[in-house]
């Protein structure tokens, strides 16, 4: 028993030598001291020996413990805790940061703008938080007109409210310009609708309006294709249907060919060939009546565009919560 005590404080000393970090003082407490460590086994066979050893045995063994504590108290001041949390190797290159890509919106977006400003048309901004007038009223929407219907509205007050549509932007800047007038006003608008893969409270549109004299439904035909050619392709047509808006007569929806089956029918077009872009027509003499406009002299076009319906189809994109959610899976893929 004793020559085997006495070889065991050898191999600590050696093994002591050897400790050169945390890790490896980790190593060296379990193999003495853990479960199965050397000198708890000691301990355990101090029932197999004869009692007249035993005390002898006893304290030789105590010493060595003891022994055993002060070295590794002494070296655990030297590394602290385990390096397998501290332990930085400063060789690794370095983690980059993930870069940031454009939204697919504001890529849709900028695309849009850009095709416009080759067709002479300036961006103007409008609040997002607007007021009754605006929005409704000077655009030829009375209060209690049933055309207020045609857009669920989130109210702020009773005057003031999260705006429907960017068409309030026309007034503002007809307010304060006179024309010509040729601008693209891009933003987000709000209605109250349930979420599902092709509602959002809150979308996109692009609003698009053009005064001058001598224009006409046939420039805002002109220009509205231009624009789905090229965005989508020459071969994609427009169509035109009328409709009625209050602050433009007359008043027309436009749809595109499908931009999957480029017309043939398909499943996204429900067989039709054509998908629903929005709506446009010649601004209402109402609607100039209230910018001081003279209707007489001048003319003019208004459209809109929903801005989050173009992306999902340019992308292949079948649910609009997508570019709300901020899933880094989503948006890494732009
Ligand atoms: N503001 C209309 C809407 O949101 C679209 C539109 C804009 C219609 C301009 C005509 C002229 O539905």
């Amino acid at each position: 028993m004793k020559d085997k005590i006495q070889e065991i404080r050898q191999q600590l000393k050696t093994d002591l030598n050897q400790v050169e970090n945390a890790n490896s003082l980790e190593e060296f407490r379990v193999k003495y001291t853990g479960k199965k460590g050397f000198i708890t086994s000691l301990f355990k066979e101090m029932g197999k020996i004869p009692s007249e050893e035993r005390p002898i045995a006893g304290k030789l063994i105590n010493d060595l413990k003891e022994y055993f504590i002060e070295r590794f108290e002494e070296r655990k001041k030297q590394f602290g805790k385990p390096l397998s949390i501290e332990w930085i190797d400063l060789t690794l290159p370095g983690r980059k940061p993930p870069v940031a890509s454009k939204h697919p919106l504001n890529q849709v977006f900028l695309e849009i703008k850009q095709i416009f400003a080759v067709l002479g048309f300036t961006v103007a901004d409008g609040p997002e938080v607007e007021t009754d007038y605006y929005n409704f009223e000077a655009l030829n929407i009375p209060k209690l007109h049933p055309s207020r219907n045609m857009q669920d509205t989130l109210y702020i007050t009773e005057d003031i409210v999260l705006r429907t549509h960017t068409s309030p932007v026309q007034i503002r800047v007809m307010q304060n310009q006179k024309p010509p007038v040729r601008i693209i006003a891009p933003g987000r608008v709000y209605r109250r609708d349930t979420p599902d893969a092709s509602h959002s409270p809150f979308f996109h549109q692009v609003e698009g309006l053009c005064v001058d004299t001598g224009i006409s439904f046939g420039d805002l035909k002109a220009v509205i294709t231009t624009f789905a050619h090229n965005m989508f392709g020459t071969d994609i047509n427009v169509r035109f249907r009328p409709s009625f808006f209050p602050f433009t007569e007359p008043s027309m929806e436009y749809d595109f060919n499908c931009i999957f089956c480029r017309g043939k029918g398909c499943k996204v077009c429900k067989q039709t060939g054509w998908i629903e872009i929005s709506g446009a027509g010649m601004v209402d003499p109402n609607v100039f009546e209230a910018v001081n406009y003279d209707p007489d002299v001048y003319t003019g076009y208004a459209f809109g565009m929903g801005v989050d319906r173009i992306a999902m189809l340019k992308y292949g994109i079948d649910d609009i919560r997508l570019f709300f959610e901020n899933d880094m899976r989503f948006l890494s893929q732009f």
